[in-house]
């Protein structure tokens, strides 16, 4: 209301002096496209569903695309009137719009015609299913859905988020989902990010990735998805981040994930992956990011890898997978790498100490548990350097240098659980 006052005092200024005087304000300046009144009570509705029926929008907002913003919603204009195009719930902000603990999702959040970005942080907290909403409403706008920290929706992910497909962003991440993922999630052919992490979905990873061509990260981290890897993942030729760590999927790390050549991270961390490291991995060059700790791979010779190939490796994480045979020394021309782990191996022979205190980045080394032999050769500076991040112990064959671990000096940066050389 007392937008439409100032707008009609403006106005009548205006006229006033309308003499074609070249100082007058811009009309644009004074423009207002009004908000479509369907759109703004399915708004107020839908927001009210969330917060609770103590929340009066028109009292509070009467011009939520204008004078009266709302805290989580932005809007565009189509065809001379406002849309809301981005709606936020859940407490992201000190004044966002936080849900009730009895909150509806009612259905004239489906009414909103221009929604492009819609997302729940922190909102559903008591156990809720959602499933036979409307979201095919949202088929030809919706760009973003994302569902983070929302502990209260369970159930499957619904079969109709399939039908979203002009998404370039699905994130749903640390919620209570469980159950398959609906095989309708291979329509998503615009997917450039697909974020399921830390849910309870298990079955097959679904073996679509054919379709997924625009995807840049798929990030499936902390589920219970079982299986194998297809070796469909080949296809995701722009793929840049791939998490899978921390599931239950098994069998061979298929030898298409060498197709990935802009890669980046590879995490497969606590799984079930056996048949050892595919030689394909050393054709992925881009990876900053190799952590593969914790699978049963098992029989590995990591010799067989040309290691000095994949030089922008900034993480190696080979711990605890079973790898036998000594250290290849291609990993010393790793000059970026800042942390290597290939502790709880079988790992034998001597360890190239000169060789890796020299490379330039390195900050943590773990060597631990295995059955390396020999005298380890690292300087006292470098074992500073590293303090904690340096562990060698658990390998009953391997010494330190006599006065390592007898001088006064030397004694409180020497390594833990290393026996001196006699
Ligand atoms: C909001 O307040 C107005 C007047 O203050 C009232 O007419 C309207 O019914 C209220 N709306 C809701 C949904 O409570
Ligand atoms: C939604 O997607 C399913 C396939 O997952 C399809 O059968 C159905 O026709 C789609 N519905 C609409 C309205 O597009
Ligand atoms: C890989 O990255 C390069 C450089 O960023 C880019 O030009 C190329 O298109 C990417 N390849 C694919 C298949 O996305
Ligand atoms: C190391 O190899 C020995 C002999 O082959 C085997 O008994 C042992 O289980 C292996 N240890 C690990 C941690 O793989
Ligand atoms: C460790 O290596 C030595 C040879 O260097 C070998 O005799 C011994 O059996 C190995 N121990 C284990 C547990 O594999």
């Amino acid at each position: 209301m007392l937008w439409h006052m100032v707008y009609s005092l403006l106005l009548l200024s205006l006229l006033s002096r309308c003499t074609g005087d070249e100082s007058l304000p811009e009309v644009t300046d004074y423009e207002e496209a009004p908000m479509d009144k369907r759109e703004r009570e399915a708004l107020y509705s839908a927001v009210q569903g969330f917060v609770g029926d103590s929340w009066n929008g028109s009292d509070l907002y009467p011009d939520p695309c204008g004078w009266t913003p709302i805290q989580g919603v932005s809007c565009d204009i189509y065809n001379d009137l406002w849309y809301v195009t981005d709606l936020s719930l859940g407490l992201i902000h000190e004044n966002s719009l936080a849900c009730s603990s009895s909150l509806e999702l009612r259905p004239e959040l489906f009414e909103l015609k221009h929604l492009k970005s819609l997302s729940f942080f922190n909102c559903f907290i008591s156990p809720m299913v959602i499933a036979k909403e409307d979201w095919i409403n949202f088929a030809s706008s919706l760009e973003s859905l994302e569902f983070r920290s929302n502990p209260g929706l369970i159930g499957k992910l619904p079969e109709t988020v399939g039908n979203l497909t002009n998404l370039k962003s699905l994130v749903v991440l640390e919620n209570g989902f469980n159950g398959e993922l609906p095989a309708s999630i291979c329509n998503l052919k615009s997917l450039k990010r697909m974020v399921l992490s830390g849910n309870a979905f298990k079955g097959m990873i679904p073996n679509c990735f054919k379709g997924l061509k625009e995807l840049l990260i798929l990030d499936l981290s902390r589920n219970s998805f079982s299986g194998t890897l297809p070796s469909s993942v080949g296809d995701l030729f722009s793929l840049l981040k791939l998490d899978l760590s921390n599931n239950l999927i098994e069998g061979n790390l298929p030898q298409e994930i060498g197709f990935l050549k802009n890669l980046t991270l590879l995490d497969l961390r606590n799984n079930r992956f056996s048949g050892g490291l595919s030689n394909n991995i050393e054709k992925i060059q881009s990876l900053t990011e190799l952590v593969l700790s914790n699978n049963p791979m098992s029989d590995e010779d990591m010799m067989g890898i040309k290691w000095g190939k994949m030089g922008s490796l900034v993480i190696l994480d080979v711990s605890k997978i079973g790898l036998r045979g000594e250290i290849p020394i291609g990993l010393t021309n790793l000059k970026r790498l800042r942390f290597l782990g290939l502790n709880n191996n079988n790992l034998t022979g001597f360890v190239p100490s000169e060789k890796l205190e020299a490379l330039p980045c390195l900050g943590s080394l773990y060597i631990n548990g295995n059955n390396l032999t020999g005298e380890l050769r690292f300087s006292r500076k470098f074992y500073e350097k590293m303090g904690r991040r340096f562990k060698a112990s658990k390998n009953p064959n391997l010494c330190q240098p006599f006065e390592m671990v007898m001088s006064e000096s030397h004694r409180h940066v020497a390594p833990l659980g290393v026996k001196p050389c006699t």
